[in-house]
C-alpha cells in the first residue's frame, strides 16, 4: 500500500525536503516499489522520482539537488496500475505548464473513460498509471477555478473507486490540498508547521497532535490552518486526538504484529479486489489483464498452480469456478505439476496464484505450462514480479504488501481474485451460470462489512487461543469449500505456533482420522451453511456428534443462528450468512486470529516464525 506525505511548514527553515523524505522513511514499512517527491519552489514543480528503494531517490537527490522550500508532498508507490519504473512513481504532473504535482493512494475505477475525455482534448499523458488523470484533470479545474481546494473538490466529484490525493500548485508556496475516499489519511498538527500522512508514523517523529480526516473530505493545510470541507463543498470539523504510540508501533498501526494488523486489513484487501471490476451495467470487465477473449472463451480445462496458502485458496476456488463456468478445474502444488506430466495444451488456461509473485516452485510451473502451449494467468499481489511477466497475461490483487510471513490477507484476496475470473469466464462463455455473474458480484460487494462485523466479535477466539496456549495438537474438519479452510487454518497454527495441526476432509474422518480422537483433542469444525444443498450441514452435524461421543473439545464455526450444532459444541463461534461459495472469506477470519493470538501467548515470534521466509525463491 502506498505511503504518503505531505508538508507545509515555516519560511524560516525551509527543510520540507528532510521532512517528506524522513516520513517516507518511517513509511516504509507499508512497503513500495517506487519513490517521489515534489516541492513547490520559486514558481514551479521541483520533482524526483526514482523506482525501487527510498536509497535510490536519495541518491537522484544528491546528485540533482532539490531547491530549498517549506511545501511539499511525497510518496513510496505499490504498483497498481503499470509496473514499478521511473514513469510510473509519483509524483505526476498536470496541466501544460506541468505547475500541478499530485499523489494518489488508491485505484481510481472509472480513469479509462476520463482518460479518453482528455485525450480527446489532446492532453498527453507519460505513465500507465490512473493517477495521471486525477492530475491532469486537476490542473483542468484549476484553470477554470483559480482555487486549489475548489478545483479538488470538482475532480473528487467525477473520481470512483478508492483514493488518497495530496496536490500542490506551483503558484501557491505554502499550501498543500488533500482528499479521501476509503483510503487512509491523517493530519499532524504541529507549531508552525502541519503534516499530511498514510498514517500516524509519517509525522510522528514532530507531533503527537493529530486529528483525523472522514469519509468523502477534502482538507487544506497551510502552516498554521487547516480547513477541511466535504465533497459537497459543506464546512466540517476534523477531530483531533494524541498519539500515544512510540514510532514502532506506529508501524504496526499500533498493533502487537504484522500479521494482527493484515489480518484486519481484509475489509479492504477484499474490496480494493473487487474495485474497477465491472462496468456502469455491472458486467465483468477484466481489461487490465489484456488478454484475448476468445481465446479465453474457448478454453475447455483449467489447472491452479501455487504453494501454501495461495494452494488453498486455489483449492477453494476451485468450487465457484466449475460452478459458474462448468470447465473442469484442477488444483495442483506447483512443485509437483512439471512432475506428474500434465495434460496439458493450448486449450488449457493455467492460473498461477502467488502474493509475491516470486515463489520458485511456481514461477517453474507457469514456465513448463507455457512451454505445453497452455494460456497462463497469474494472479498476484505484487506488480511487476517475475510471475505476472512471465504469463501471458495477470489479474492483480489489491490486498497491499503482505509483510508476515504467514499469510492472511492475500489469502481472501486471492479467492476474490479467483471469483472475479471464474465469474468472468462464465460471462465469457454465456454457459448457464453466466446469470449469476452479476449477482455474486453484488453480494461478493458486501463480504467486507461482513468481515468487519466478524472482526469485532473477535473477543472469545482470542481468549479460547490463550487458554490453549499449551496444547499439543489440533484438528481441523470442513466439507466443500470448508475443506481447504480447515487445511489453512491447520498451516497457520503450524507455521507461527509450532503446534502439530491437521486439516482433514469432514467425509474422510471415517476413513482414518476419527482413530486420532480422544478425550480432550481440541477439534475446530467449520460447518457449511444450513442452506447449503445436498444435506451437507447436517452431514458435519453428524461428524461433529461422532468425535464428540469420543471425547473431542469441539470449536464449531458456524453461520449465525445456526441452533442444530449447539447441543455438540463446546465453543460456538458466529460468523455472519453468506452464500455457500462466499463463507470461505468468513470462516477463515477466527482460525487466523486464533493461530495468531495463541503464537503471541506462547511468546513467539508472530511475524517471523521459524526457519520461514516470505518468499521462498528456490525449488
Ligand atoms: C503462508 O502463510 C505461507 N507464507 C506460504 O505457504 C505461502 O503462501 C507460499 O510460500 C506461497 O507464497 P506466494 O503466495 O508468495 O507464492
Amino acid at each position: 500500500m502506498c505511503g504518503i506525505v505531505g508538508y507545509v511548514g515555516p519560511e524560516c527553515s525551509e527543510r520540507a525536503l528532510d521532512v517528506i523524505v524522513e516520513g517516507l522513511a518511517r513509511l516504509e514499512y507499508r512497503g513500495y516499489d517506487s519513490a517521489g517527491v515534489a516541492l513547490v519552489a520559486d514558481g514551479e514543480i521541483a520533482w524526483r522520482k526514482k523506482a525501487g528503494k527510498l536509497a535510490n531517490l536519495r541518491a537522484e537527490i544528491a546528485e540533482h539537488p532539490e531547491p530549498f522550500s517549506t511545501t511539499g508532498i511525497g510518496h513510496t508507490r505499490w504498483a497498481t496500475h503499470g509496473g514499478p519504473t521511473d514513469e510510473n512513481a509519483h509524483p505526476h504532473l498536470g496541466g501544460a505548464d506541468d505547475k500541478v504535482a499530485l499523489i494518489h493512494n488508491g485505484i481510481v475505477e472509472n480513469f479509462h473513460v476520463l482518460k479518453q475525455e482528455l485525450l480527446a482534448e489532446g492532453v498527453t499523458f507519460r505513465s500507465e498509471t490512473d493517477t495521471e488523470v486525477a492530475a491532469q484533470l486537476l490542473a483542468r479545474a484549476y484553470a477554470e477555478v483559480g482555487d486549489l481546494t475548489e478545483a479538488m473538490r470538482i475532480v473528487v466529484n467525477r473520481l470512483e473507486g478508492a483514493f488518497t490525493l495530496l496536490a500542490v500548485h506551483a503558484d501557491l508556496p505554502g499550501t498543500v490540498v488533500a482528499a479521501r475516499r476509503n483510503s487512509p489519511l491523517v493530519i499532524g498538527l504541529g507549531e508552525g508547521e502541519n503534516f499530511l500522512g498514510s498514517d500516524v508514523a509519517a509525522f510522528i517523529g514532530h507531533t503527537k497532535q493529530a486529528m483525523e480526516v472522514d469519509q468523502d473530505q477534502i482538507v487544506t493545510i497551510t502552516k498554521d490552518a487547516v480547513e477541511v470541507i466535504g465533497f459537497d463543498g459543506t464546512p466540517a470539523q476534523g477531530k483531533r486526538f494524541e498519539v500515544t504510540w512510540d514510532a514502532a508501533q506506529a508501524e504496526k498501526g499500533g498493533h502487537s504484529s504484522f500479521m494482527v494488523k493484515e489480518i484486519l486489513e481484509q475489509p479492504a484487501a477484499i474490496s480494493d479486489t473487487l474495485l474497477g471490476r465491472t462496468d456502469s451495467t455491472g458486467a465483468l470487465v477484466l481489461d487490465e489483464m489484456r488478454i484475448d477473449a476468445e481465446r479465453l472463451a474457448a478454453v475447455d480445462k483449467i489447472v491452479i498452480v501455487a504453494c501454501g496458502t495461495a494452494f488453498y485458496s486455489g483449492l477453494t476456488a476451485k468450487y465457484g469456478i466449475e460452478h459458474w463456468t462448468r470447465i473442469p478445474c484442477a488444483v495442483e502444488l506447483a512443485h509437483e505439476f512439471r512432475y506428474c506430466d500434465p495434460v496439458v495444451d493450448e486449450k488449457t488456461l493455467v492460473v498461477s496464484i502467488s502474493q509475491s509473485g516470486e515463489t520458485m516452485d511456481t514461477l517453474m510451473a507457469v514456465k513448463h505450462a507455457r512451454e505445453l502451449g497452455a494460456l497462463t494467468i497469474s494472479i498476484c499481489n505484487t506488480h511487476g514480479a517475475t510471475i505476472p511477466r512471465e504469463s501471458d497475461a495477470a489479474l492483480y490483487t489489491h490486498a497491499g504488501p503482505e509483510i508476515a510471513v504467514a499469510s492472511t490477507k492475500a489469502f481472501t484476496a486471492q479467492i476474490t481474485a479467483c471469483y472475479v475470473l471464474g465469474l468472468y469466464l462464465a460471462q465469457l462463455r454465456g454457459g448457464p451460470h453466466a446469470q449469476e455473474a452479476q449477482e455474486v458480484m453484488r453480494e461478493l460487494h458486501e463480504v467486507p462489512a461482513k468481515v468487519e462485523t466478524l472482526l469485532q466479535q473477535m473477543d472469545r477466539v482470542r481468549e479460547i487461543a490463550r487458554f490453549m496456549a499449551d496444547t499439543r495438537s489440533v484438528l481441523f474438519l470442513g466439507r466443500h469449500v470448508g475443506y481447504p479452510i480447515a487445511l489453512e487454518g491447520a498451516l497457520k497454527l503450524k507455521e507461527i505456533a509450532y503446534i502439530h495441526a491437521e486439516g482433514f476432509a469432514a467425509g474422510e474422518l471415517k476413513h482414518g482420522p476419527i482413530a486420532l480422537i480422544e478425550p480432550g483433542q481440541p477439534v475446530f469444525i467449520v460447518v457449511p451453511s444450513p442452506s447449503t444443498p445436498y444435506h451437507l450441514h447436517d452431514k458435519v452435524v453428524s461428524n461433529i456428534q461422532e468425535i464428540r461421543a469420543r471425547g473431542a473439545r469441539t470449536l464449531v464455526i458456524t453461520e449465525e443462528g445456526d441452533e442444530a450444532v449447539l447441543p455438540f459444541a463446546d465453543e460456538v463461534i458466529s460468523v455472519p450468512a453468506t452464500s455457500t461459495l462466499l463463507a470461505p472469506l468468513l470462516t477463515i477470519v477466527p482460525l487466523q486470529v486464533f493461530a495468531a493470538e495463541l503464537a503471541a501467548a506462547k511468546g513467539l515470534d508472530v511475524d517471523q516464525p521459524r526457519n520461514l521466509a516470505k518468499s521462498v525463491t528456490v525449488e
